[in-house]
């Protein structure tokens, strides 16, 4: 039976951890870190995402707000906006919550993003520097990751990585962080045109899913103490749910905990992770700023 990584204990413990350094910048006479949080059209699942957001970063001591939007917001008009916020003095970070309305092009407005106040890790600059070791920001979502796995104490030097998804938010930056000098993981990165996928996630000692299909990783797929992280937040019918809905992960929960040595829960695992590091990203904003 596979220990639980405790996502929301973890990311409790974390935003702590901010908070308190929140609080000594401050006590130095700065300005709270300023965080915009621009929402478009009216996605429950995404203005649940942002209200989580904004919530933890008040929490902390951060001054966040949600800029929201109609859904027919021009594009010229979006990039207007975050242009006056990149020029904006006492704004550190703006996150632009994704998907965005299919007439705006999501490219075009992330390389909009002043490199400097991109608290996603969005923009090309950052993604670059990901890459050849000299982050200025980190992902969030694979940030998240790293940290709950240093915090757990399990072992990426010389293990074998797998993460199912090669998605630019999750998947190919995950693979950038496992490669880093010091976490000296091997990588492989799997996809939909993947050959014999079981074969390949087998050899995982950590299993990365993050495919956007609810329960995609059965038991049959991971090797017995495999480590399993469970990116997806997919929302799946229940009628017996007051919502109608559940939230299911990547991963085919009750199965792979029975063969897993760690597994992370939907929902309190990555999410939680997810948010905590976007609060770290804008407080290393506020200082460098
Ligand atoms: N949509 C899904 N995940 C994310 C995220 O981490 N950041 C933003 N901006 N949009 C998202």
């Amino acid at each position: 039976m596979a220990q639980l990584i405790d996502g929301k204990a973890i990311a409790a413990q974390v935003r702590g951890e901010i908070r308190e350094a929140v609080s000594a910048w401050t006590a130095l006479g700065h300005r709270p870190p300023c965080l915009r949080v621009l929402l478009v059209g009216d996605d429950p699942a995404s203005a649940s995402y942002v209200r989580g957001k904004q919530k933890a970063a008040l929490e902390v001591g951060i001054d966040a707000d949600t800029l929201t939007y109609e859904s027919d917001i021009s594009e010229a008009e979006l990039l207007r906006i975050i242009d006056r916020l990149n020029r904006d003095a006492g704004v550190d970070g703006i996150l632009v919550q994704l998907p965005l309305p299919a007439h705006i092009d999501e490219q075009k407005v992330i390389y909009a993003l002043n490199p400097d106040k991109d608290v996603d890790c969005f923009h090309p600059a950052n993604v670059g520097r990901i890459m050849i070791g000299e982050p200025r920001f980190l992902p969030c979502t694979p940030a998240g990751i790293m940290e709950m796995l240093r915090r757990t104490g399990i072992e990426t030097r010389g293990a074998r990585a797998v993460i199912v998804g090669r998605s630019n938010i999750v998947g190919k930056p995950m693979a950038n962080l496992l490669l880093q000098k010091g976490v000296d993981a091997t990588v492989t990165v799997c996809h939909s045109r993947t050959r014999d996928l079981p074969a390949i996630t087998r050899q995982a000692d950590l299993l990365v899913a993050a495919i956007g299909r609810a329960h995609f990783i059965t038991a049959d797929m991971v090797r017995e103490g495999a480590a399993v992280i469970d990116v997806g937040i997919n929302r799946v019918e229940d009628a017996s749910r007051p919502r109608g809905y559940r939230l299911a992960g990547d991963v085919d929960f009750d199965a792979v905990r029975e063969k897993a040595g760690w597994i992370t829960p939907v929902p309190g695992g990555v999410g939680p992770m997810t948010i905590a590091m976007l609060l770290q990203n804008t407080l290393k904003a506020a200082r460098r700023s």
